[in-house]
């Protein structure tokens, strides 16, 4: 196979920073994927429907002339988002979602939601509204270990959470487990996942074996095999609750290559490459539209993209950094081949 031709896909879940960052990171989100879930953790986070308009024009400003890319707007969840405030932003149609951070979780999450009692106004008026809920999900509590966080999240948040309110739209975001891919998998309609190229193609050796490796440390941290193991099944099964969203988290190339590196990994100059990748070796080539184009458009109730794009089979070399900002960014698989690129959209 030297070419495949895809429906062009969604990217479910990315980070695109602000300001300057913003003129690296559209272009290179807005060349493989038709609309892209915005995660709102800047600092100050995006509260409300006037910060997400206003962060949505910054965003359009970087759309490259010629590509068609639509920013899908989200709210930050806090202790102290009101009903009011949700509902509102549901009816404006503007906001596709609505993110909940556990405080102290990862990347600008202060600000997030300190107990899941304190929420219970909020969730039920989304899903009241219909307003999907995306869940890092991880405990914050620091007596449970980081490698058992997402475990311990399904049992200790999202089953109650999935009982409790049975409409409600639940997008388990970034799944690193087995456990993660068992839930989704027994879980009623309403509940489903994305997964990142690096917990598709990475374990935790690629993290911590022959010195440690900071491009590889993000939240939730990789895994052991048999997770990504699992993952790439889920991904390569072809079941409809699983999709694409990359968690693509630039952080500039200092603050990662430092005594407390900031957890993300940059992966949206290549996203697509990279998933054809991890597909091309699970033998599931064929399961790659579906996984970033068709599910995810059917979970949010979006119209398939009409567009097409093309991956072709011709090995390329990553550049070293990406400018970001005043500094640079190194991307996932810096200075290493990928065998697929993005070949001329149709
Ligand atoms: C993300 C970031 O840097 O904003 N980091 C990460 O490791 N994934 C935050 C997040 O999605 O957890
Ligand atoms: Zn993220």
């Amino acid at each position: 196979m030297h070419e495949l031709v895809l429906t062009r896909p969604d990217d479910w879940h990315t980070h695109l920073r602000d300001g300057a960052a913003l003129a690296t990171t559209v272009p290179h989100t807005a060349r493989q994927f038709a609309r892209a879930i915005v995660m709102p953790n800047l600092a100050p986070p995006v509260t409300t429907l006037e910060q997400a308009d206003a962060y949505r024009e910054r965003i359009c400003a970087h759309i490259p002339r010629g590509c068609a890319f639509t920013p899908l707007m989200t709210l930050y969840l806090t202790d102290a988002t009101t009903p009011e405030t949700l509902i509102g932003a549901a009816a404006s149609g503007r906001i596709a979602a609505v993110k909940l951070y556990p405080a102290g979780a990862t990347t600008h999450s202060s600000a997030g939601v300190t107990s899941m009692d304190r929420i219970q106004p909020a969730l039920a008026a989304m899903e009241e509204m219909d307003l999907p809920l995306l869940v890092h999900g991880e405990v914050t509590d620091g007596t449970v270990d980081i490698f058992d966080r997402e475990k311990v999240f399904i049992e200790r948040c999202l089953e109650p959470l999935a009982v409790r309110f049975p409409a409600l739209r639940v997008v388990f975001e970034h799944i690193t487990t087995a456990d993660a891919v068992e839930f989704v998998r027994a879980a009623p309609h309403t509940i489903a996942a994305t997964i990142t190229p690096q917990h598709l193609l990475l374990n935790r050796n690629d993290l911590l074996t022959g010195g440690i490796h900071p491009h590889h440390y993000c939240l939730p941290v990789l895994k052991r095999e048999h997770h990504r193991r699992a993952l790439m099944e889920a991904a390569a099964s072809g079941h409809p609750r699983f999709f694409l969203g990359t968690d693509s988290a630039p952080h500039e190339q200092g603050r990662k290559e430092s005594a407390c590196g900031c957890a993300g990994i940059y992966s949206a100059h290549a996203a697509l490459p990279l998933y054809a990748e991890a597909f091309e070796a699970a033998g599931a080539l064929d399961k790659l539209e579906g996984f970033c184009a068709l599910h995810g458009a059917a979970f949010y109730r979006l119209p398939v993209n009409t567009e097409r794009v093309r991956l072709v089979r011709e090995p390329w070399t990553v550049p070293d950094s990406y400018p970001l900002g005043d500094g640079k960014v190194v991307p996932l698989r810096a200075g290493a081949a990928l065998n697929w690129r993005l070949g001329h959209e149709h």
